[in-house]
């Protein structure tokens, strides 16, 4: 993993000059990656706008989407590859697109007021960056409540030289579905939750790939095939477990990073999360993979596998969990550079809803954007300690960079409810304002962020 070797940032350094607070014995070096101007290995245009999904036959709406598709288009690039995606705002909203869990160059991150002005209706915008390191990733709207109206889709950046050995994949995306337009819950009115709680969106479903669970996609698999999943949870404020019946995980990546292989029969995930795995296909017949939302009461999302072999037929459900990976069994295969030993700079930040009568969600009291920023210094080790002062989870993720969690490295992680707490510890390694926030879309939206900023 090089997040900040000589290749990478000889790549992606352009003109930008040496920050104050580097190393000065000529170790260590932190130069802003600014905008990558060679020209693209691969451009791609998206037009925001609204269309018509059918996640089930009888069942449509209008949603907002990409290209006219929900989930929007799949992007998939090498690994060091040059991406450009040209972006052409048909909305009536101003709109963004944020390449969520890539460390891009701060002025194409995709966050309205802090690192671009909102692209107006009518007008284009292009992000181009180098995609690495290599993972599963997934691009989204930052504005507003905007990718609970379907503006997501996933970005696969691949491996050059895969470390693990696979016949076939299968991108996963898991999503909540909403179909009409997302609304900030008023302060103590819409049911229950009271002060401390919280009430999820009036969902009407959950999706896999665009489908409720009456018309599910089918995964084909031949016996003897080794078959890679790669799970993205795209869900705005659901936290999902996800099984596979009659199969074992073997998990292999976490938030795109390679990790020792861990066989489970469920993991979970929040929002913002990815898990890839690899299933062994020794277990001829049509199974189902299902995702449940841990926190709502809607029927599971759902897929199905099905051998060449099966025939069709109904799939059959997962059985009760007995194994699910634990944050404890992630180790990382590289490690993050510069976060090793003491930090240089701590932050102990309170998670909790705000006090009053609107719906805020605060860190340390305050609700963004009247929020302090975190200040850092290039090259800094930083660490940042959550306590969850809620009973709700909450799914944390950094912009702009990775973070080391346990043995783990990842980019969201989830901080439990009741006094939850995690720590995560990143290298100040790419300059500029990046956002660290809650991925539950309505914490966000009600104040749960803070501005990590260089100074
Ligand atoms: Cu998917 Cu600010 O992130
Ligand atoms: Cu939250």
């Amino acid at each position: 993993l090089q997040l900040t070797g000589a290749s990478t940032l000889g790549a992606l350094a352009g003109c930008a000059g040496r920050l104050p607070g580097t190393d000065d014995d000529g170790g260590r070096e932190v130069t802003p990656r600014s905008t990558v101007t060679s020209d693209p290995d691969s451009s791609v245009s998206l037009t925001a706008g609204s269309g018509t999904i059918r996640p089930a036959p009888e069942t449509s709406t209008t949603n907002w989407m990409y290209e006219g598709q929900y989930p929007g288009p799949e992007l998939r690039v090498q690994e060091g590859d040059v991406l450009s995606v040209e972006l052409t705002n048909s909305l009536q909203k101003a709109t963004t697109i944020h390449w969520h869990g890539v460390p891009v160059p701060n002025p194409v991150d995709g966050v309205p007021n802090v690192t671009q002005e909102p692209i107006a209706s009518g007008e284009t915008f292009t992000y181009t960056f180098r995609a690495e390191p290599s993972g599963t990733y997934f691009y989204h709207s930052h504005v507003g409540l905007q990718l609970d109206r379907g503006l997501l889709g996933p970005l696969i950046v691949e491996e050059r030289e895969p470390h693990v050995e696979y016949d076939r994949e299968y991108v996963v995306v898991v999503d909540d579905y909403l179909p009409g337009e997302p609304e900030l819950p008023s302060g103590s009115g819409r049911g229950g939750g009271g002060m401390m709680g919280d009430v999820r969106p009036p969902y009407e479903g959950l999706l896999i790939n665009g489908r409720l669970p009456e018309d599910p996609p089918r995964f084909e698999v031949a016996e003897g095939e080794r078959v890679r999943l790669r799970f993205v949870n795209a869900g705005s404020a659901t936290v999902f477990g996800v099984r596979i019946a009659g199969h074992e995980m073997t998990v292999t990546h976490a938030d795109g990073r390679p990790v020792e292989p861990v066989d489970v029969d469920s993991f979970v995930f929040g929002a913002g999360e990815r898990y890839d795995v690899v299933i062994e296909a020794t277990n001829p017949g049509t199974w189902a993979v299902q995702a449940d939302a841990l926190d709502g009461n809607e029927p599971p999302a759902r897929a199905v596998v099905e051998y060449e072999s099966a025939g069709g037929g109904s799939p059959q459900r997962p059985s009760s969990v007995s194994n699910r990976l634990q944050y404890g069994d992630l180790r990382s295969i590289s490690s993050l550079d510069g976060v090793s030993g003491e930090p240089d700079r701590t932050f102990d930040l309170t998670l909790s809803r705000g006090r009053g009568q609107s719906y805020t969600w605060t860190i340390d009291g305050q609700a963004y954007p009247d929020a302090d920023p975190l200040q850092v210094r290039p090259d800094e080790h930083v660490r940042i300690r959550m306590t969850n002062q809620s009973p709700v989870v909450h799914p944390m993720h950094l912009h702009g960079h990775f973070f080391q969690v346990g043995n783990a490295i990842k980019d969201t992680v989830i901080v439990p409810g009741h006094r939850g707490q995690v720590t995560i510890d990143f290298h100040a390694d790419n300059p500029g304002r990046w956002l660290f926030h809650c991925h539950n879309l309505y914490h966000l939206d009600a104040g749960m962020a803070r501005v990590v900023r260089y100074v």
